[in-house]
Protein backbone atom coordinates (compact mmCIF):
# COMPACT_ATOMS: atom_id res chain seq x y z
CA UNK A 1 0.00 0.00 0.00
CA UNK A 2 1.09 3.46 -0.97
CA UNK A 3 2.38 5.44 2.43
CA UNK A 4 -0.05 8.37 3.30
CA UNK A 5 1.68 11.70 2.69
CA UNK A 6 2.15 15.00 4.41
CA UNK A 7 3.12 18.03 3.71
CA UNK A 8 3.18 21.56 6.13
CA UNK A 9 3.25 25.04 5.82
CA UNK A 10 4.72 27.57 8.29
CA UNK A 11 3.50 31.18 8.97
CA UNK A 12 5.73 33.24 11.64
CA UNK A 13 8.40 32.65 14.02
CA UNK A 14 11.24 29.64 14.61
CA UNK A 15 9.35 28.38 17.84
CA UNK A 16 6.89 28.06 15.18
CA UNK A 17 9.22 26.27 12.72
CA UNK A 18 9.70 24.17 15.79
CA UNK A 19 6.31 23.09 16.49
CA UNK A 20 6.24 21.95 12.54
CA UNK A 21 9.37 19.82 13.36
CA UNK A 22 7.51 18.42 15.91
CA UNK A 23 4.37 17.76 14.27
CA UNK A 24 6.31 16.41 11.05
CA UNK A 25 7.88 13.85 13.83
CA UNK A 26 4.82 12.88 15.07
CA UNK A 27 2.89 12.45 11.55
CA UNK A 28 6.02 10.33 10.39
CA UNK A 29 5.60 8.06 13.73
CA UNK A 30 1.99 7.18 12.33
CA UNK A 31 3.03 5.92 8.99
CA UNK A 32 3.00 9.61 7.05
CA UNK A 33 5.79 10.53 5.14
CA UNK A 34 6.91 13.87 3.57
CA UNK A 35 5.46 14.46 0.34
CA UNK A 36 7.68 15.14 -2.60
CA UNK A 37 4.64 17.16 -4.15
CA UNK A 38 3.28 19.55 -1.79
CA UNK A 39 -0.06 20.13 -3.54
CA UNK A 40 -0.56 16.12 -3.95
CA UNK A 41 -1.07 15.80 0.56
CA UNK A 42 -2.70 13.88 1.70
CA UNK A 43 -2.41 15.97 4.82
CA UNK A 44 -1.48 19.28 4.78
CA UNK A 45 -0.69 21.23 8.44
CA UNK A 46 -0.77 24.91 8.48
CA UNK A 47 0.63 26.18 11.40
CA UNK A 48 -0.18 29.88 11.40
CA UNK A 49 1.41 33.20 13.22
CA UNK A 50 -1.01 36.45 14.10
CA UNK A 51 1.90 38.75 15.03
CA UNK A 52 1.09 41.22 12.26
CA UNK A 53 -2.14 41.35 9.93
CA UNK A 54 -0.70 40.24 7.42
CA UNK A 55 -0.32 37.07 8.41
CA UNK A 56 -3.95 36.47 8.82
CA UNK A 57 -4.40 37.64 5.25
CA UNK A 58 -2.32 35.22 4.14
CA UNK A 59 -3.41 32.29 6.20
CA UNK A 60 -6.99 32.90 5.10
CA UNK A 61 -6.19 33.05 1.53
CA UNK A 62 -4.31 29.37 1.79
CA UNK A 63 -7.11 28.17 2.66
CA UNK A 64 -9.74 29.50 0.18
CA UNK A 65 -7.18 27.73 -2.06
CA UNK A 66 -7.21 24.44 0.09
CA UNK A 67 -10.86 24.68 0.36
CA UNK A 68 -11.37 24.04 -3.65
CA UNK A 69 -8.62 21.29 -3.49
CA UNK A 70 -10.97 19.27 -0.80
CA UNK A 71 -13.96 19.88 -3.14
CA UNK A 72 -11.22 18.02 -5.88
CA UNK A 73 -10.08 15.59 -3.20
CA UNK A 74 -12.40 14.56 -0.56
CA UNK A 75 -9.37 12.15 1.11
CA UNK A 76 -7.75 16.15 2.06
CA UNK A 77 -7.33 16.38 5.52
CA UNK A 78 -6.17 19.98 7.30
CA UNK A 79 -4.97 20.70 10.03
CA UNK A 80 -5.06 24.60 11.49
CA UNK A 81 -2.63 24.80 14.68
CA UNK A 82 -0.32 28.01 15.59
CA UNK A 83 -1.07 31.20 17.22
CA UNK A 84 -3.60 32.22 15.15
CA UNK A 85 -5.55 28.97 15.66
CA UNK A 86 -5.03 29.58 19.49
CA UNK A 87 -6.33 33.33 18.74
CA UNK A 88 -9.23 33.41 16.38
CA UNK A 89 -10.62 30.08 17.36
CA UNK A 90 -14.04 31.04 16.85
CA UNK A 91 -13.39 33.39 13.71
CA UNK A 92 -11.45 30.19 12.03
CA UNK A 93 -14.01 27.66 12.65
CA UNK A 94 -16.46 30.09 10.91
CA UNK A 95 -14.65 30.90 7.75
CA UNK A 96 -13.36 27.43 7.42
CA UNK A 97 -15.40 24.70 8.39
CA UNK A 98 -13.73 22.67 5.79
CA UNK A 99 -10.70 22.26 8.42
CA UNK A 100 -10.62 18.92 9.86
CA UNK A 101 -8.50 19.89 13.00
CA UNK A 102 -7.88 23.24 14.93
CA UNK A 103 -5.71 23.08 17.71
CA UNK A 104 -3.54 25.64 19.19
CA UNK A 105 0.31 26.40 21.16
CA UNK A 106 -0.73 24.41 24.28
CA UNK A 107 -1.67 21.20 22.54
CA UNK A 108 0.93 21.03 19.59
CA UNK A 109 1.68 16.59 20.59
CA UNK A 110 -1.84 15.86 20.51
CA UNK A 111 -1.88 16.89 16.56
CA UNK A 112 -2.19 13.16 14.80
CA UNK A 113 -4.79 12.00 18.18
CA UNK A 114 -6.58 14.45 17.36
CA UNK A 115 -6.30 13.98 14.01
CA UNK A 116 -7.86 10.32 14.23
CA UNK A 117 -10.34 11.60 16.19
CA UNK A 118 -11.79 13.58 13.46
CA UNK A 119 -11.99 10.84 11.14
CA UNK A 120 -14.78 9.71 13.57
CA UNK A 121 -16.48 12.64 14.70
CA UNK A 122 -15.65 15.15 12.03
CA UNK A 123 -14.00 18.47 12.26
CA UNK A 124 -12.29 18.65 16.11
CA UNK A 125 -11.32 22.06 17.58
CA UNK A 126 -9.03 21.41 20.68
CA UNK A 127 -7.45 24.44 21.97
CA UNK A 128 -6.14 24.22 25.67
CA UNK A 129 -5.56 27.89 27.81
CA UNK A 130 -2.67 26.80 29.39
CA UNK A 131 0.75 25.25 28.91
CA UNK A 132 0.71 21.59 31.00
CA UNK A 133 4.35 22.17 32.94
CA UNK A 134 5.68 18.73 31.97
CA UNK A 135 7.79 17.97 29.72
CA UNK A 136 5.39 17.61 26.80
CA UNK A 137 4.91 21.62 26.77
CA UNK A 138 8.57 21.90 25.26
CA UNK A 139 8.92 21.23 21.73
CA UNK A 140 11.78 19.46 21.83
CA UNK A 141 11.54 17.16 24.27
CA UNK A 142 9.28 14.64 21.74
CA UNK A 143 10.65 13.54 18.57
CA UNK A 144 11.44 15.75 15.96
CA UNK A 145 11.86 15.16 12.25
CA UNK A 146 14.83 17.81 11.80
CA UNK A 147 14.84 19.03 8.31
CA UNK A 148 18.24 20.12 8.61
CA UNK A 149 20.60 17.59 10.09
CA UNK A 150 23.56 19.20 11.43
CA UNK A 151 21.40 22.24 12.99
CA UNK A 152 18.81 22.29 15.25
CA UNK A 153 16.67 24.20 17.91
CA UNK A 154 16.49 23.85 21.01
CA UNK A 155 13.22 25.42 22.71
CA UNK A 156 14.73 26.90 26.11
CA UNK A 157 11.63 28.46 27.58
CA UNK A 158 8.17 29.01 26.17
CA UNK A 159 5.82 32.30 26.54
CA UNK A 160 6.68 35.51 27.51
CA UNK A 161 6.13 37.31 30.50
CA UNK A 162 6.44 40.59 29.48
CA UNK A 163 3.76 42.95 28.66
CA UNK A 164 4.72 45.13 25.41
CA UNK A 165 1.78 46.81 24.41
CA UNK A 166 1.49 46.20 20.84
CA UNK A 167 2.70 42.10 21.01
CA UNK A 168 -0.01 39.11 20.86
CA UNK A 169 2.62 36.56 21.74
CA UNK A 170 1.78 36.88 25.91
CA UNK A 171 -1.95 35.97 24.87
CA UNK A 172 -1.17 33.41 22.39
CA UNK A 173 2.04 31.53 24.22
CA UNK A 174 1.20 32.14 27.82
CA UNK A 175 2.70 32.62 30.78
CA UNK A 176 6.92 32.00 30.83
CA UNK A 177 8.03 28.43 31.61
CA UNK A 178 11.84 27.72 31.62
CA UNK A 179 13.23 24.22 30.38
CA UNK A 180 14.88 22.27 33.21
CA UNK A 181 18.66 23.44 32.90
CA UNK A 182 19.60 19.58 33.39
CA UNK A 183 17.27 18.54 31.01
CA UNK A 184 18.77 21.08 28.43
CA UNK A 185 22.17 20.00 28.53
CA UNK A 186 21.13 16.54 28.34
CA UNK A 187 19.38 16.88 25.02
CA UNK A 188 22.18 18.94 23.47
CA UNK A 189 24.68 16.23 24.87
CA UNK A 190 21.70 13.56 22.81
CA UNK A 191 21.90 15.91 19.67
CA UNK A 192 25.66 16.04 19.17
CA UNK A 193 25.82 12.02 20.10
CA UNK A 194 23.63 12.63 16.59
CA UNK A 195 25.90 14.77 14.34
CA UNK A 196 24.57 18.72 15.01
CA UNK A 197 26.95 20.36 15.53
CA UNK A 198 24.86 23.99 15.28
CA UNK A 199 22.01 24.37 17.79
CA UNK A 200 19.89 27.30 18.61
CA UNK A 201 18.73 28.32 22.07
CA UNK A 202 14.75 29.75 21.28
CA UNK A 203 13.12 31.83 23.43
CA UNK A 204 11.09 34.92 23.78
CA UNK A 205 13.76 36.47 26.20
CA UNK A 206 16.13 34.19 26.45
CA UNK A 207 17.49 36.58 29.04
CA UNK A 208 15.56 35.70 31.27
CA UNK A 209 16.35 32.02 31.05
CA UNK A 210 15.55 30.52 34.65
CA UNK A 211 13.89 32.82 36.45
CA UNK A 212 11.64 30.91 37.08
CA UNK A 213 13.38 28.16 38.25
CA UNK A 214 15.12 29.66 40.52
CA UNK A 215 12.01 30.97 41.87
CA UNK A 216 10.38 27.65 41.85
CA UNK A 217 13.80 26.20 43.71
CA UNK A 218 13.32 28.92 46.67
CA UNK A 219 9.59 27.56 47.27
CA UNK A 220 11.23 23.68 47.83
CA UNK A 221 12.87 22.50 50.74
CA UNK A 222 16.06 21.28 50.95
CA UNK A 223 16.08 18.29 48.53
CA UNK A 224 19.13 17.68 46.40
CA UNK A 225 17.42 15.53 44.33
CA UNK A 226 14.85 18.88 43.44
CA UNK A 227 18.32 20.67 42.77
CA UNK A 228 19.62 18.49 40.23
CA UNK A 229 16.12 18.72 38.45
CA UNK A 230 16.18 22.30 38.13
CA UNK A 231 19.30 23.23 37.57
CA UNK A 232 21.42 20.18 36.36
CA UNK A 233 24.81 18.49 38.20
CA UNK A 234 26.51 21.32 36.75
CA UNK A 235 25.83 24.01 39.10
CA UNK A 236 24.75 21.26 42.00
CA UNK A 237 27.41 19.00 41.96
CA UNK A 238 30.07 21.23 43.41
CA UNK A 239 29.12 21.01 47.06
CA UNK A 240 28.21 24.74 46.69
CA UNK A 241 24.36 24.45 46.05
CA UNK A 242 24.67 26.79 44.37
CA UNK A 243 21.08 27.10 42.40
CA UNK A 244 21.01 29.54 39.80
CA UNK A 245 20.40 28.34 36.14
CA UNK A 246 20.96 31.41 34.16
CA UNK A 247 21.21 32.16 30.41
CA UNK A 248 25.08 32.96 30.73
CA UNK A 249 25.48 29.66 32.52
CA UNK A 250 23.42 27.55 29.88
CA UNK A 251 25.29 29.29 26.90
CA UNK A 252 28.65 27.80 28.90
CA UNK A 253 27.09 24.34 29.45
CA UNK A 254 25.99 23.97 26.01
CA UNK A 255 28.85 25.17 24.15
CA UNK A 256 31.34 22.97 26.04
CA UNK A 257 29.24 20.09 25.02
CA UNK A 258 31.84 18.11 22.62
CA UNK A 259 30.98 18.48 18.91
CA UNK A 260 29.07 21.28 19.31
CA UNK A 261 30.76 24.33 17.18
CA UNK A 262 28.41 26.51 17.12
CA UNK A 263 25.44 28.39 18.91
CA UNK A 264 22.88 30.59 18.45
CA UNK A 265 20.34 32.07 20.04
CA UNK A 266 17.16 34.71 19.83
CA UNK A 267 15.78 36.49 20.89
CA UNK A 268 17.23 38.51 24.04
CA UNK A 269 15.18 41.59 25.58
CA UNK A 270 17.21 44.46 25.80
CA UNK A 271 16.80 45.52 29.44
CA UNK A 272 17.82 41.75 30.78
CA UNK A 273 21.02 41.72 28.70
CA UNK A 274 23.04 40.63 31.52
CA UNK A 275 26.98 41.49 31.71
CA UNK A 276 27.60 37.60 31.98
CA UNK A 277 25.51 36.85 29.13
CA UNK A 278 28.06 39.16 27.17
CA UNK A 279 31.03 37.42 28.81
CA UNK A 280 29.68 34.14 27.93
CA UNK A 281 29.27 34.96 24.24
CA UNK A 282 33.04 36.70 24.58
CA UNK A 283 34.94 33.26 26.27
CA UNK A 284 33.02 30.44 24.74
CA UNK A 285 34.30 30.14 21.09
CA UNK A 286 31.75 27.91 20.17
CA UNK A 287 28.83 31.00 20.52
CA UNK A 288 28.39 32.63 17.74
CA UNK A 289 29.53 36.76 16.81
CA UNK A 290 25.82 37.81 16.72
CA UNK A 291 23.37 39.47 18.83
CA UNK A 292 20.00 39.87 17.46
CA UNK A 293 18.53 42.49 20.08
CA UNK A 294 14.95 44.42 19.22
CA UNK A 295 15.55 47.86 19.18
CA UNK A 296 11.69 48.49 18.35
CA UNK A 297 12.05 52.38 18.55
CA UNK A 298 14.60 55.42 19.11
CA UNK A 299 11.83 57.35 21.34
CA UNK A 300 12.26 57.05 24.75
CA UNK A 301 8.04 58.53 24.84
CA UNK A 302 7.72 55.79 22.52
CA UNK A 303 9.55 53.08 24.48
CA UNK A 304 8.15 53.94 27.44
CA UNK A 305 4.39 53.38 25.58
CA UNK A 306 5.46 50.56 24.55
CA UNK A 307 6.64 49.51 28.02
CA UNK A 308 9.80 48.16 27.01
CA UNK A 309 11.82 48.95 29.80
CA UNK A 310 14.68 50.88 28.48
CA UNK A 311 15.27 54.20 27.00
CA UNK A 312 17.02 54.49 23.79
CA UNK A 313 20.64 55.59 25.67
CA UNK A 314 20.58 52.43 27.97
CA UNK A 315 19.97 50.51 24.75
CA UNK A 316 22.83 52.11 23.34
CA UNK A 317 25.15 51.89 26.37
CA UNK A 318 24.43 47.56 25.83
CA UNK A 319 24.48 47.93 22.26
CA UNK A 320 28.41 49.23 23.21
CA UNK A 321 29.29 46.84 26.11
CA UNK A 322 28.43 43.85 23.44
CA UNK A 323 30.31 45.53 20.79
CA UNK A 324 33.25 45.99 23.60
CA UNK A 325 33.24 42.96 25.06
CA UNK A 326 32.80 39.99 22.03
CA UNK A 327 35.18 40.24 19.09
CA UNK A 328 34.03 41.24 15.75
CA UNK A 329 30.14 41.09 16.61
CA UNK A 330 27.38 41.17 14.09
CA UNK A 331 24.18 42.92 15.58
CA UNK A 332 20.78 42.58 14.07
CA UNK A 333 17.34 44.45 15.13
CA UNK A 334 13.63 44.50 14.81
CA UNK A 335 12.01 48.55 14.66
CA UNK A 336 8.45 49.05 14.97
CA UNK A 337 7.02 52.16 13.00
CA UNK A 338 3.80 53.85 13.06
CA UNK A 339 3.27 52.82 16.73
CA UNK A 340 0.33 54.83 18.07
CA UNK A 341 1.46 58.48 18.56
CA UNK A 342 4.71 58.57 17.18
CA UNK A 343 5.47 62.23 16.82
CA UNK A 344 7.89 63.16 13.63
CA UNK A 345 10.20 63.70 16.35
CA UNK A 346 9.66 60.06 17.72
CA UNK A 347 10.28 58.92 14.40
CA UNK A 348 13.59 60.94 13.88
CA UNK A 349 14.72 59.69 16.93
CA UNK A 350 14.65 56.07 15.48
CA UNK A 351 16.83 56.98 12.67
CA UNK A 352 19.32 58.84 15.03
CA UNK A 353 19.30 55.70 17.27
CA UNK A 354 19.56 53.35 14.06
CA UNK A 355 22.23 55.30 12.08
CA UNK A 356 24.33 55.08 15.64
CA UNK A 357 24.00 51.54 16.27
CA UNK A 358 24.69 50.39 12.05
CA UNK A 359 23.04 47.56 12.42
CA UNK A 360 23.75 44.72 10.46
CA UNK A 361 20.39 43.72 9.63
CA UNK A 362 17.18 45.21 10.54
CA UNK A 363 14.17 43.55 10.32
CA UNK A 364 11.16 46.48 10.22
CA UNK A 365 7.87 46.65 10.85
CA UNK A 366 4.64 48.71 10.08
CA UNK A 367 2.63 48.41 13.60
CA UNK A 368 -0.47 46.42 13.06
CA UNK A 369 -3.00 46.76 16.06
CA UNK A 370 -3.65 43.48 17.28
CA UNK A 371 -7.21 42.89 18.97
CA UNK A 372 -6.60 41.75 22.84
CA UNK A 373 -3.14 44.31 23.07
CA UNK A 374 -3.22 47.76 24.79
CA UNK A 375 -1.61 49.81 21.94
CA UNK A 376 -4.73 48.37 19.63
CA UNK A 377 -7.49 50.56 22.13
CA UNK A 378 -5.42 53.72 21.10
CA UNK A 379 -7.51 54.48 17.82
CA UNK A 380 -7.64 58.43 18.68
CA UNK A 381 -3.78 57.53 18.16
CA UNK A 382 -3.11 55.61 14.95
CA UNK A 383 -0.83 57.56 12.61
CA UNK A 384 -2.26 58.26 9.10
CA UNK A 385 -0.63 55.17 6.76
CA UNK A 386 0.56 57.30 4.28
CA UNK A 387 2.56 59.31 6.99
CA UNK A 388 3.76 55.96 8.40
CA UNK A 389 4.71 54.39 4.96
CA UNK A 390 6.57 57.31 4.25
CA UNK A 391 9.30 57.30 7.68
CA UNK A 392 9.23 53.58 6.63
CA UNK A 393 11.10 53.89 3.66
CA UNK A 394 13.12 56.34 5.05
CA UNK A 395 14.31 53.93 7.75
CA UNK A 396 14.65 51.52 5.21
CA UNK A 397 17.18 53.66 3.59
CA UNK A 398 19.35 53.95 7.00
CA UNK A 399 18.92 50.36 7.68
CA UNK A 400 20.00 49.54 4.22
CA UNK A 401 22.76 52.18 4.09
CA UNK A 402 24.23 50.38 7.37
CA UNK A 403 23.73 46.60 6.00
CA UNK A 404 25.59 47.49 3.37
CA UNK A 405 28.62 49.16 4.72
CA UNK A 406 28.60 46.36 6.93
CA UNK A 407 28.40 43.34 4.53
CA UNK A 408 31.59 45.48 2.49
CA UNK A 409 33.82 45.79 5.23
CA UNK A 410 34.29 41.74 4.97
CA UNK A 411 35.52 41.76 1.76
CA UNK A 412 38.91 40.94 1.53
CA UNK A 413 38.36 38.50 4.91
CA UNK A 414 38.62 34.58 5.04
CA UNK A 415 35.52 33.37 6.65
CA UNK A 416 34.37 30.51 8.17
CA UNK A 417 31.37 29.02 6.79
CA UNK A 418 29.14 26.19 6.93
CA UNK A 419 27.43 25.05 3.97
CA UNK A 420 23.43 25.02 4.08
CA UNK A 421 22.73 24.12 0.14
CA UNK A 422 22.73 25.01 -3.45
CA UNK A 423 22.07 28.53 -3.85
CA UNK A 424 18.05 29.19 -4.84
CA UNK A 425 19.00 32.11 -7.37
CA UNK A 426 21.82 30.14 -8.76
CA UNK A 427 22.33 26.52 -9.01
CA UNK A 428 26.07 26.71 -9.65
CA UNK A 429 26.52 28.12 -6.56
CA UNK A 430 26.55 27.14 -3.07
CA UNK A 431 25.10 28.83 0.09
CA UNK A 432 26.40 29.32 3.25
CA UNK A 433 26.38 31.19 7.14
CA UNK A 434 29.12 32.53 8.47
CA UNK A 435 29.56 33.06 12.13
CA UNK A 436 27.96 36.07 11.92
CA UNK A 437 25.12 34.73 10.46
CA UNK A 438 25.37 36.61 7.39
CA UNK A 439 24.53 34.34 3.76
CA UNK A 440 28.03 34.13 1.75
CA UNK A 441 27.22 32.31 -1.59
CA UNK A 442 30.12 30.80 -3.16
CA UNK A 443 30.99 28.56 -6.54
CA UNK A 444 32.37 24.70 -5.68
CA UNK A 445 33.76 22.23 -8.47
CA UNK A 446 32.73 19.53 -6.35
CA UNK A 447 29.81 19.72 -4.52
CA UNK A 448 29.74 19.80 -1.16
CA UNK A 449 27.10 18.34 1.63
CA UNK A 450 24.94 20.91 3.25
CA UNK A 451 26.65 21.00 6.88
CA UNK A 452 30.53 20.89 5.42
CA UNK A 453 32.60 23.80 7.24
CA UNK A 454 34.82 25.65 4.83
CA UNK A 455 36.73 28.76 4.66
CA UNK A 456 35.65 31.18 1.83
CA UNK A 457 37.18 34.31 0.64
CA UNK A 458 34.71 37.29 0.58
CA UNK A 459 35.28 39.14 -2.43
CA UNK A 460 31.67 40.86 -3.33
CA UNK A 461 29.27 41.86 -0.87
CA UNK A 462 24.81 43.28 -1.07
CA UNK A 463 23.14 45.16 1.94
CA UNK A 464 22.15 41.05 2.41
CA UNK A 465 24.62 38.71 1.10
CA UNK A 466 28.59 38.07 0.65
CA UNK A 467 30.04 36.30 -2.31
CA UNK A 468 33.04 34.68 -2.92
CA UNK A 469 35.44 31.98 -3.91
CA UNK A 470 36.25 28.41 -2.03
CA UNK A 471 39.10 28.66 0.18
CA UNK A 472 39.57 24.83 1.64
CA UNK A 473 37.30 22.61 3.31
CA UNK A 474 37.78 22.35 6.53
CA UNK A 475 35.35 19.82 7.59
CA UNK A 476 32.87 17.02 5.70
CA UNK A 477 29.38 16.92 8.15
CA UNK A 478 29.24 13.99 10.96
CA UNK A 479 25.93 13.46 10.80
CA UNK A 480 24.56 10.43 8.61
CA UNK A 481 22.76 11.10 5.20
CA UNK A 482 18.86 10.57 5.56
CA UNK A 483 18.06 7.84 2.83
CA UNK A 484 14.63 9.77 1.15
CA UNK A 485 12.07 7.29 1.89
CA UNK A 486 10.13 6.23 -1.26
CA UNK A 487 6.57 5.84 -1.23
CA UNK A 488 5.95 2.82 -2.43
N1 LIG B 1 10.11 38.15 21.67
C1 LIG B 1 10.74 38.82 20.61
C2 LIG B 1 9.82 39.34 19.54
C3 LIG B 1 8.90 38.43 18.90
S1 LIG B 1 7.87 39.17 17.70
C4 LIG B 1 11.41 40.02 21.20
O1 LIG B 1 10.87 40.66 22.08
O2 LIG B 1 12.45 40.31 20.70
C5 LIG B 1 9.04 39.70 16.49
C6 LIG B 1 8.95 41.17 16.15
O3 LIG B 1 7.70 41.47 15.57
C7 LIG B 1 9.04 42.10 17.33
O4 LIG B 1 10.35 42.31 17.75
C8 LIG B 1 8.39 43.37 16.80
O5 LIG B 1 9.32 44.20 16.18
C9 LIG B 1 7.42 42.85 15.75
N2 LIG B 1 6.04 43.00 16.19
C10 LIG B 1 5.43 42.38 17.21
N3 LIG B 1 4.15 42.80 17.34
C11 LIG B 1 3.94 43.71 16.35
C12 LIG B 1 2.82 44.51 15.95
N4 LIG B 1 1.66 44.47 16.59
N5 LIG B 1 2.97 45.33 14.88
C13 LIG B 1 4.15 45.41 14.22
N6 LIG B 1 5.24 44.68 14.55
C14 LIG B 1 5.15 43.84 15.61
FE1 LIG C 1 6.22 40.26 22.59
FE2 LIG C 1 7.65 41.79 24.15
FE3 LIG C 1 7.33 39.22 24.76
FE4 LIG C 1 8.85 39.91 22.69
S1 LIG C 1 9.26 40.39 24.85
S2 LIG C 1 7.28 38.30 22.75
S3 LIG C 1 7.79 41.69 21.90
S4 LIG C 1 5.73 40.77 24.74
FE1 LIG D 1 3.92 34.53 15.15
FE2 LIG D 1 3.40 33.09 17.24
FE3 LIG D 1 5.88 33.44 16.51
S1 LIG D 1 2.38 34.97 16.70
S2 LIG D 1 5.86 35.42 15.51
S3 LIG D 1 4.35 32.38 15.35
S4 LIG D 1 5.13 33.23 18.61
Amino acid sequence: MTARTYAIRTFGCQMNEHDSERIAGLLEADGLVPAVDTDAADVVVLNTCCIRENADNKLYGTLGRLKTAKEERPGLEIIVSGCLAQNDREELQRRAGHVDVILGTHNVHRAVELLHQSRETGPVLEIWDEALEEAESFPSALAVRREIDYSAWVSIQIGCDNTCTYCIVPSVRGRELSRPFGELVAEVRRLAADGVHEITLLGQNVNSYGRDLTLARRELVDDTDADIEIAGTEWTGDGSRRIRPLFADLLTAVSSVEGIERVRFTSPHPKDLRPETIAAMATNDAVCNHLHLPLQSGSDAILTAMHRGYTAERYLEKLAAARAGIFDLAVSTDIIVGFPGESDEDFERTLEVAAEAEFDLAFTFIFSPRDGTVAATHTDRFIDPEIVGARYKRLHTVTERSALAKHRARIGRVEEVVVEGVSRRNEQMLSSRTRQNKLLHFASASPLRPGTRASVLVTDAGAHYLSGELVEVLAAPRHRTRIPVSAG
